[in-house]
């Protein structure tokens, strides 16, 4: 059992959807302009009684169910997220105690928009070394709380979901390799300031910070980067790759890296003109959208990729 395999995947994506148009009534902006920088022409924001476990429990009880598995059967239960349902307990915890588990490993992962690839990553190992035998791996954002809705140059780009996956020990691939890094130097570039002290928020609001165009260098230049270390590290040649499934931020990032990498876009799974950017959800949206619409095959060899405030970023290789 030397590999960790997907089983089943599962996403979920508020009902209400809400058009460029519909922005443009809130704030000064248009769908033009938004539809030109950014490919977005909507995004899902959740109804103010949800919460991120509620989106998180939608999208694990579909991969669960894909994967023929119940929630005991789970030793491990990692979630990305920025946008926690509380300081503590993490969410991770709140989502097992809604499953109903009792007793597997359960905790956050805080890497902003790599969260799922870096909790993948972490389950990967965990079985691996044998520490556990199925998890389960969530990213799942309520994004849209930590925006500030009269800031147009941020509000336009997100959108809240999740998505899920149950991993699997396996003899066979499976996750073939994950790539890693973060670079805290750049920690001023995209963040949310704000930090709780004496009860309320301190040093700072609680609202996205970005330098936009700094971000958009940034993220192309790291993401073609770890692309080719990956395809380096397995000796793999890019036509070797069936589906490149990116991180959602921006359609101009993702055609960018495209380019860069030389990957036909007809090889590349893109949500973004429909979701927004949902940070840790973004990637696994992606994969069950593409899984369940029948263009992701068994057999096939994926690499998944993404960049968020830190800076981190990372790319995970797979045989699905
Ligand atoms: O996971 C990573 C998350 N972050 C990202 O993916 C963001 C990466 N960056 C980007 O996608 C782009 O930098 C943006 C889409 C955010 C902005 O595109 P840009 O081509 O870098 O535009 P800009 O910030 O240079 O702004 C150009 C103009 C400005 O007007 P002036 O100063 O030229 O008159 C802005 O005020 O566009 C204006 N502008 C807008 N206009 C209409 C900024 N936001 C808006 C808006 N609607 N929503």
């Amino acid at each position: 059992m030397n590999y960790s395999r997907i089983i089943g995947t599962g996403s979920y994506l508020p009902e209400r959807k809400v058009t460029n148009a519909e922005l443009a009534t809130w704030v000064e902006t248009n769908d033009e302009w938004i539809v030109e920088r950014t490919g977005i022409r909507a995004r899902h924001l959740a109804a103010p009684e949800q919460t991120t476990c509620d989106l998180a429990t939608i999208a694990a009880q579909r991969a669960l169910a894909m994967a023929n598995c119940t929630a005991k059967e789970i030793d491990l239960i990692i979630v990305g997220t920025t946008t926690p349902d509380m300081i503590y307990p993490s969410t991770a915890c709140l989502l097992q105690a809604r499953l109903g588990n009792h007793g597997a490993t359960a905790f956050d992962v805080q890497a902003v928009c790599s969260g799922f690839i870096y909790a993948l990553s972490i389950a990967d190992k965990f079985i691996k070394t044998g520490s556990a035998k199925r998890a389960l791996v969530v990213g799942a954002e309520i994004y849209s709380r930590i925006l500030d809705w009269k800031d147009r140059s941020t509000c336009v780009l997100f959108g809240d979901g999740a998505g899920a996956c149950v991993l699997e020990a396996s003899d066979t691939p499976g996750i073939l390799s994950t790539h890693l890094h973060a670079d805290g130097a750049y920690h001023h570039l995209l963040n949310v300031p704000g930090t709780v002290a004496q009860g309320r928020l301190q040093n700072g609001d609680g609202f996205t910070k970005m330098q936009g165009s700094e971000v958009f260098k940034f993220a192309v230049n790291v993401l073609s980067e770890v692309v080719e270390e990956a395809l380096a590290y397995n000796q793999l040649d890019r036509t070797a790759i069936d589906w490149l499934i990116p991180h959602q931020a921006n359609i101009r990032i993702i055609t960018a890296t495209a380019k860069r990498l030389k990957f036909p876009m007809e090889k590349v799974i893109v949500t973004v003109p429909e979701q927004g950017n949902t940070s840790a959800a973004s990637v696994p949206l992606a994969l069950d959208i593409a899984v369940r619409d029948g263009r992701i095959q068994r057999g096939q060899t994926l690499i998944l990729e993404g960049v968020g405030g830190g800076f981190t970023w990372g790319a995970v290789v797979m045989r699905y």
